[in-house]
């Protein structure tokens, strides 16, 4: 038998074509005196893992929460394969297949596990005759129970509290909220920074493995080898503006860590001089 070298490198082989998927474009936000971004851009295309990158209070999260419909932009427009669009709320960008996976994840500790999945898209039933409808858990609790099957996660009954699950349970319900509803384009806000490092090798894999089902995801990390291993493209940010967006197989960690600390003032610097 022939002994073959076979080498997957996802990010070397990322087609790139002419449209994006998704554009951002302008967007500014002010939370009083502080200006969170400052016209900033952003470009995803299909099936693309974009790395945002920058140090604390950038401006990184805010620039996700407009995208995911939390917060409103005071300038600028989104674009979804160039049709304008403008989210009031999550539901509405959920709507157009954006899911947010947050830092914490975000659950409902208190609500049951099928509840958390289903937050913001219940199936209610309407009662026949009856001018009301109800909640229909039985329907919200098999669904959810097969998308964590599909995720190959065990967690028994859906009707225990979110409260009650581990760690990594609890990421694994969050995830299924993410990817159980025909998502086009995930965002996941520093998903590994409270996960020990079996669940965040886990995340780094499922996040790896979006293009290949057709999605695009902007994935948030301080860590450079994750971001480096996973991303086809890397956006930097610096107080509120982007400062760099490179493919990822054309810039190097030192390049990246540079502008992140000294911005656009950063390109050409050498390195130990900030060391
Ligand atoms: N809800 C808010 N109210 C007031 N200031 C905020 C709010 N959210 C973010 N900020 C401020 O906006 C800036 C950018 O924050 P953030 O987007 O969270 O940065 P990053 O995610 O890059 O750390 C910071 O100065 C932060 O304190
Ligand atoms: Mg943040």
């Amino acid at each position: 038998m022939i002994a073959m070298d076979i080498r997957i490198d996802i990010p070397d082989h990322q087609p790139q074509p002419l449209q994006p998927i998704l554009r951002m474009v302008n967007i500014s936000k002010n939370f009083g005196a502080v200006q969170a971004l400052k016209n900033v851009d952003l470009e995803l295309y299909h099936a693309e893992i974009l790395g945002l990158v920058g140090d604390n209070a950038a401006g990184k999260s805010t620039l996700m929460k407009i995208l995911a419909g939390v917060l409103r932009p005071d300038t600028g427009q989104i674009f979804i394969e160039d049709r304008p669009e403008s989210f009031k709320s999550p539901r509405d960008a959920r709507s157009m297949g954006i899911e947010m996976v947050y830092q914490d994840f975000a659950l409902c500790k208190n609500m049951w596990i099928a509840g958390n999945v289903f937050m913001a898209r219940e199936i209610v039933r309407e009662i026949i005759g009856r001018t009301f409808s109800v909640l229909d858990k039985k329907q919200m609790a098999d669904r959810s129970r097969k998308i964590l099957e599909e995720q190959k996660v065990s967690i028994g009954s859906c009707k225990k509290r979110a409260g009650e699950l581990s760690g990594g349970q609890q990421q694994s319900v969050a995830i299924a909220r993410a990817l159980g509803f025909n998502a086009r384009i995930v965002i996941m806000d520093e998903p590994t920074a409270s996960l020990g490092v079996k669940q965040a090798s886990r995340l780094l894999e499922i996040a790896q493995s979006l293009p290949q089902k057709g999605i695009s995801a902007i994935y948030i990390s301080h860590r450079m080898q994750d971001i480096f291993s996973i991303c086809h493209r890397v956006m930097v940010h610096k107080t509120g503006e982007k400062v760099g967006d490179f493919r990822i197989k054309e810039v190097s960690v030192d390049e990246i860590v540079r502008l992140m600390i000294l911005g656009k003032q950063g390109n050409g610097v050498e390195t130990n001089s900030i060391r």
